[in-house]
């Protein structure tokens, strides 16, 4: 209720308008065939700029990098954005993958030019954007952008895109973006009073999907409309990922509810397309490092991005350890890009599973609550079937067990237990 109630607040704040019950805008052909089925990505043959029907091809694994928002909020300036690059290359996060080093709110300022350009804050970016596009890209990493779908950003320090889509695109494409973070605030809800939220949000979603394709440049789109608890039933056929939950905070009951309101939209995901609980707080300070191992795994057993939000030049050994566990990563960009599912959940005591390419499953067993339990599950639940026995690979302590059929394990509070199952040799 509570929620609920701070949903349709800040959707008032916002000027969302509760009328307008049209069907939803959303004419693609196959938007039902998708569901489930994950034979559409072609492997040849992708239209090289388009979202409809098929993707872009930009995202057929989850997004791995760094985004500057969780940490330094709207601080990050070129020498942040060019530190963090280094380091992502120095500390060889790179090669495991995180690849996005994105800008977030805050790069530029509330006015446009003359010409009606985003204008850079030149305190930050005193030389531009393409300077530190071109920076990140001599590092052999993607750069990333920030805009907003509405009048203003989200913080309104910034001027939003709307009315603005192709010449934004346009600008981005010319400084060398690769990845845009379109976000959901001030939306056009007056002009289009007659729309639906969702009918709204698809169309400003497939206008900046075209704007890209006008631009002549492969850009990744993050839908990162926060608000819509629909968003993953349309937005797969317009953009790579979506959000399916409010901002993250570096607390366990934001990242546990995010898990949560990400995790009931599995059905929605899968290659080029993606279901977004909001980056990683690992590393942020707010969490035990138990509870950021959790983030970690759940974020994987979602097949999520993995979107580093902390301070890459300032992190310990373990919280390091962490970002780089190569199984848990392995997990996440499996090229199958099946999210994990609910097994059971009784009383917040979890097992999910997620089928792997080779045949193997990565089971995670969660305790949600305060006290530590014992979970179990069995090898017929998490979806294996056909051998006699079956290797249980600990991705956190690395120890090796075989079962024949049970999967059981003390799991602390607010703590996983990670498997990779398969059939022993
Ligand atoms: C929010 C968005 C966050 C972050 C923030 C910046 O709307 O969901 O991820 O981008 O704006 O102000």
């Amino acid at each position: 209720m509570v929620l609920v109630a701070a949903l349709v607040s800040a959707a008032m704040l916002l000027g969302f308008s509760a009328s307008g019950n049209l069907p939803s805008w959303d004419s693609s052909p196959n938007a039902s065939a998708r569901t489930g089925s994950f034979a559409y990505v072609p492997t040849s043959g992708l239209p090289p700029y388009a979202f409809v029907p098929y993707g872009n091809g930009l995202a057929l694994t989850p997004p791995m990098g760094w985004n500057g928002y969780n940490h330094f909020g709207y601080a990050v300036t070129a020498d942040t954005v060019r530190a963090m690059a280094r380091t992502l290359v120095a500390s060889g996060m790179k090669a495991l993958g995180y690849t996005n080093v994105n800008l977030d709110g805050g790069w530029d300022l509330p006015n446009r030019s003359a010409n009606g350009e985003l204008q850079p804050d030149p305190k930050k970016f005193p030389h531009g954007i393409k300077p530190v596009a071109d920076y990140v890209h001599a590092l052999g990493l993607k750069f990333g952008i920030y805009a907003s779908a509405g009048y203003k950003n989200c913080a309104a320090t910034s001027a939003g895109s709307f009315g603005h889509y192709q010449q934004d695109a346009s600008a981005f494409a010319a400084w060398g973006v690769d990845y845009v973070k379109l976000d959901w605030c001030y939306l056009p809800v007056r002009k289009y009073s007659f729309m639906s939220h969702a009918a709204l949000s698809q169309m400003l979603a497939r206008q900046f999907g075209n704007a890209i394709l006008g631009s002549g440049r492969r850009m990744l789109l993050d839908v990162n409309d926060w608000i819509d608890p629909s968003t993953s039933a349309w937005a797969s056929n317009l953009g790579n990922m979506w959000r399916t939950g409010l901002d993250i905070s570096d607390n366990y009951q934001s990242v546990l509810a995010n898990f949560i309101r990400d995790m009931s939209h599995y059905l929605d995901a899968g290659p080029d397309h993606w279901n977004d609980p909001d980056m990683l707080e690992v590393g942020n300070g707010g969490m035990s490092l138990n509870e950021q191992r959790t983030q970690f795994s759940l974020w994987a057993e979602l097949a999520a991005p993995l979107i580093a939000g902390n301070d890459l030049t300032n992190m310990s050994h373990d919280v390091f350890a962490i970002l780089t566990n190569t199984q848990v990563i392995a997990v996440d960009q499996d090229s199958l890009g099946q999210q994990g599912y609910p097994v059971t959940n009784r009383n917040g005591h979890w097992v999910l599973t997620k089928a792997l390419e080779n045949g193997d499953r990565a089971v995670v067993l969660f305790d949600q609550t305060g006290r530590p339990a014992v979970i179990r599950t069995t090898i017929s639940a998490i979806g294996l079937s056909g051998a006699t026995r079956y290797q249980l690979r600990d991705v956190w302590t690395g120890s090796v067990t075989t079962t024949k059929s049970v999967i059981s394990a003390l799991v602390p509070a607010h703590g996983v237990v990670m498997y990779i199952v398969g059939p022993s040799a």
